[in-house]
């Protein structure tokens, strides 16, 4: 691990390079320990990033997946949505999981959105109406909490401070969502709630932006943490099929006030295979037997809202587009212990669209219908090897499918993982 991190520096971004789920919390949590502070930059409690120590599994939603070592300060920037009584519940259970009081390791930026109850209702109202078209959503009302950000009428965290123009705004809000989606929402209701957790979160509060500039000046050592992945970002993923903010690297400047040259390396996080949760458009996906088998394999269920997990083939065009973007300096392979037993691998490695190749999952049903997929195949291997802490004691078949992975992608693999606790790891 010395080795991997020694080649990235001071401040260190994870990033997933798919649809999600790719074992960022397991990296975050393995490597947190050598980082003063860690991160999250945008999305909500939409995240969840599994953690398991001796067998032991705690899911992190909001808060950053590195709150587990004692000394760890998590920072949620202003580029996030943030469900404060949620926050709240995520600080107790941690602290009562012995981990002291949580709450005084948490800055929360003042200018992070609020996310309230109706930002749900209208989350579930515009799944109800989109009928068949619907995205699938995690529920947790992140559309439109971003939908407020850009229309410039949310609640900030700083809002708390001023209870009139809290109770103003919200009030403003409930009217005018409640005529535009038809839906009853309760005003003093949202009041009511915010105003029970108030004075836990306020000394939670602070300009994260400056204190992270202080902090990184007097040489502390940074972990952004990413949430969603690639294909969900809402520019670069598989639009409307998407998530409402920017995953990637760029949204680490937007989302915590950081300059890029600040975020000194990149570690993009890859599944041996794909998954995800939610409609759109994936490529790969696997609706047979081989696809069963990853998801009972890989215990394919959502960490959020425990959904099936819909399983495909590793795709090249895909991730080498997450990795292009974000800057991806090295990869960690997850999950590659899930493909023991598969008598034959498949991976996708070029996308073509009327006779020309392309670069991006095509979005429009009508052209991912038109499609064309090449795929590689690979043999498999039958060992477990959930044991394996090197890389040379790998079956050959398994070595083979990683140094394959890693010249079509062509970023360096430096870690794998080969099990669901947070030593289950190869550094290369
Ligand atoms: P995240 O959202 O990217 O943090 O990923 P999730 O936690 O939602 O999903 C990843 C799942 O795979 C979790 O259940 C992890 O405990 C598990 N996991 C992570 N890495 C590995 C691995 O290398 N092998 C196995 N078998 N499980 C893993
Ligand atoms: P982590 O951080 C997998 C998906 C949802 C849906 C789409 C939009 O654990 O990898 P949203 O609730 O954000 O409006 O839903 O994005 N989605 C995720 N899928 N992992 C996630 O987070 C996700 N966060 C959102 O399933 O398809
Ligand atoms: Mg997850």
């Amino acid at each position: 691990m010395k080795k991997m991190l020694s080649n990235l520096g001071k401040h260190v971004a994870i990033v997933g390079t798919q649809w999600g789920d790719e074992g960022k919390g397991k990296l975050v949590d393995s490597i947190s320990g050598k980082f003063d502070l860690v991160c999250r930059f945008s999305g909500g409690a939409n995240a969840g990033h599994t953690i398991v120590v001796d067998g032991t599994k705690f899911i992190f939603h909001l808060l950053p997946s590195g709150m587990l070592h004692p000394k760890t300060i998590g920072v949620i920037g202003n580029g996030t949505v943030v469900d404060l009584p949620d926050m709240l519940n995520e600080i107790k259970q941690l602290s009562d999981a012995g981990l002291g009081n949580v709450g005084d390791r948490v800055k929360i930026s003042l200018r992070a959105h609020v996310l309230l109850s109706y930002h749900k209702e209208i989350d579930q109202e515009l799944e109800r109406r989109k009928g068949d078209q619907k995205i699938g959503t995690t529920g947790r009302g992140i559309g439109p909490a971003y939908a407020d950000k850009t229309a410039r009428i949310g609640i900030r965290c700083e809002d708390l401070l001023d209870i009139d123009l809290l109770k103003e705004k919200i009030h403003q809000n409930c009217a005018f969502h409640s005529e535009n989606y038809g839906l009853t929402l309760n005003a003093e209701e949202e009041i009511a709630n915010l105003l029970a957790v108030r004075e836990q979160i306020k000394p939670l509060l602070c300009d994260t932006r400056k204190f992270l500039h202080e902090e990184m000046k007097a040489g502390k050592t940074v972990l952004f943490e990413g949430a969603q992945a690639h294909q969900l970002d809402i520019d670069h993923g598989t639009y409307p099929f998407v998530t409402s903010s920017p995953v990637s690297t760029g949204g680490i400047c937007t989302g915590l006030g950081i300059p890029p040259q600040k975020i000194e390396g990149v570690i993009g996080i890859a599944k041996a295979y794909c998954t995800r949760v939610g409609a759109g458009p994936f490529p790969t996906e696997l609706e047979n037997e081989a696809g069963e088998m990853l998801r009972k394999n890989g215990h394919e269920f959502g960490a959020t809202t425990g959904r099936p997990r819909r399983c495909g083939w590793f795709d090249v065009p895909a991730t080498k587009n997450s990795i292009e973007t974000a800057g991806v300096n090295m990869v960690n392979l997850t999950k590659l212990d899930v493909l023991s037993g598969m008598k034959e691998l498949q991976v996708a490695t070029k996308y073509t669209l009327d006779g020309t190749e392309i670069f991006n999952v095509p979005t429009t049903k009508k052209n991912f219908k038109k499609l064309i997929i090449d795929y590689k195949s690979f043999p498999g291997w039958e060992e477990d090897i959930s044991d394996v802490r090197t890389f040379d004691e790998l079956p050959e078949n398994a070595k083979k499918y990683v140094l394959a992975l890693e010249e079509m992608i062509e970023c360096p693999i430096q870690a794998i993982g080969v099990g669901a606790d947070r030593n289950a790891l190869i550094f290369r």
